[in-house]
């Protein structure tokens, strides 16, 4: 079930416990169910946090490669990572689905070129083998884009896992690989 689904069905359980509260005082002010259910009122919020786990990616130090740079590229692409799942979760409007996953994927790709330069630039001896993932990593998201522009909302469920994956493994594998020779070098 998706997060929006789940929303409602939170907001409808809420609206009947408030109208059972309602006519629990309408009989008497001492009415224990409905002092009970006020009870279950206050709680449905925690419940419903913990039924609704959202996918979000948080960023971990872990993760970080020791570069500023790099490090502020990959959180703002985590972010846009989860905006972009929020966006498909909730089963937003097709505009906003296409803009959000644009915008990652833009990011991402401003991203590699970025950090293939300052690769380069450190004369890293893998980086012909690191580009090659990177270009397959957009080849594999346009094909994505042609199976959205077929299939709209249903096929994101497929790109965002894609996303997710590659992308984490890709930061905490890959990219970290450079990270201290990189660091030897002075990159920041
Ligand atoms: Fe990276
Ligand atoms: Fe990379």
């Amino acid at each position: 079930m998706n997060s929006r689904n789940k929303s409602l069905i939170y907001a409808a359980i809420v609206g009947l416990i408030i109208v059972a509260i309602f006519l629990g005082f309408l009989s008497s002010i001492t009415n224990p169910i409905s002092w009970l259910l006020i009870v279950v009122l206050a709680l449905t919020p925690v419940l419903y946090e913990k039924v609704n786990k959202t996918n979000e990616i948080q960023w971990k130090e872990e993760y970080s490669v020791g570069i500023e740079s790099l490090d502020n590229d990959h959180k703002k692409l985590i972010s846009l990572l989860n905006h972009f799942t929020t966006a498909y979760d909730y089963a937003m409007s097709e505009e906003f689905e296409r803009e959000a996953l644009n915008d990652l994927i833009n990011y991402t790709k401003y991203h590699f070129d970025r950090e293939e330069k300052l690769l380069e630039q450190h004369d890293y001896p893998n980086l012909v083998a690191h580009k090659a993932q990177h270009k397959q990593m957009i080849k594999q998201v346009e094909r994505f884009m042609d199976l959205y522009n077929e299939k709209g909302h249903e096929a994101l469920n497929e790109i965002s896992e894609f996303l997710a994956n590659w992308l984490i493994n890709h930061i905490n594998g890959t990219d970290k690989e450079y990270s201290e020779l990189l660091s030897q070098r002075g990159a920041k």
